[in-house]
């Protein structure tokens, strides 16, 4: 797959057969950010945007899964977003329900295990019932773990997993001094699931933003000033061709 694409500051000419299939990430994060941006420089409404980016997605999905990547999670409502004007969250919320309805299949088909993480349940009923539906039928799927951050909030996850540590001290069925990294991580929506490796940023933004706190400890950061929606299957396959070429060593030092 030979494809080119000039980018406002980068040039990318990379190929999916450029990549060392070892050595890809386990988990790889995405921040969708820039939609807004992105249909107001058309003179659009933010609306457009998010429905451009709905686009992007389902092709990064489908590049993830052809790749045979082990979990993507993305980032699609933060506990913050309510702020917004209702009329956007209700459209956000749309998205959700459209996309799922329209894509369901092919993710099923194609072996890939949907999940939703954050507090879904404050969601509206009929909202949270679709995504369980959704992750109860690709339960069993042993593809892709396809996590969608939906009002979810890296710090709101970590308090969760707090207070249930503390509920199980309080009950006398765990001495703190039995408390290690690993009871957090047990507590988090990804406990089954390996770190962070990497995390992508579109839209020129350098922040972490509430994501994945725990998880992205030691991930590999990759930024671009592309916005979500104009984000390809080329930036995806650059994002990842540069962190084969990261030198990760977690704090110890190189092995030679
Ligand atoms: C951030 O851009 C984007 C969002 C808050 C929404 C992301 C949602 C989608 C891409 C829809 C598809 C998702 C699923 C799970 C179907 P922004 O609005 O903050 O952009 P701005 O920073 O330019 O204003």
């Amino acid at each position: 797959m030979w494809k080119k694409w000039f980018g406002k500051t980068e040039q990318y000419v990379i190929a999916d057969n450029q990549l060392d299939k070892d050595k890809l990430p386990r988990h790889t994060a995405i921040i969708m950010d820039g939609n807004g941006r992105w249909a107001k420089a058309k003179g659009m409404p933010r609306v457009f945007g998010h429905r451009a980016g709905v686009e992007s997605l389902r092709k990064i999905v489908r590049t993830a899964s052809n790749l045979e990547l082990e979990v993507l999670t993305v980032y699609a409502f933060s506990t913050e977003n309510w702020k917004r004007p209702a009329e956007e969250v209700n459209l956000l919320m749309d998205l959700f329900s459209t996309y799922l309805t329209a894509d369901i299949d092919e993710l099923d088909e194609n072996n890939v295990q949907i999940r939703f993480i954050g507090q879904i349940q404050d969601l509206s009923t009929t909202l949270c019932r679709k995504f369980q539906d959704a992750q109860a039928r690709t339960a069993k799927n042993t593809g892709l773990v396809f996590n969608a951050a939906i009002n979810y909030g890296g710090r709101a996850e970590m308090l969760c997993a707090m207070k249930a540590i503390a509920l199980d001290v309080q009950s006398g069925n765990l001495p703190v001094e039995m408390i290690t990294e690993n009871s957090i991580q047990q507590h988090l929506y990804t406990a089954d699931l390996p770190d962070v490796d990497l995390l992508i940023r579109p839209s020129g933004d350098f922040r972490i933003s509430n994501f994945l706190l725990w998880q992205s400890a030691y991930a590999e950061l990759w930024f671009t000033d592309v916005n979500w929606p104009d984000f390809t299957p080329e930036y995806f396959l650059q994002a990842l061709h540069d962190f084969q070429q990261r030198d990760r060593r977690f704090g110890g030092l190189k092995i030679k």
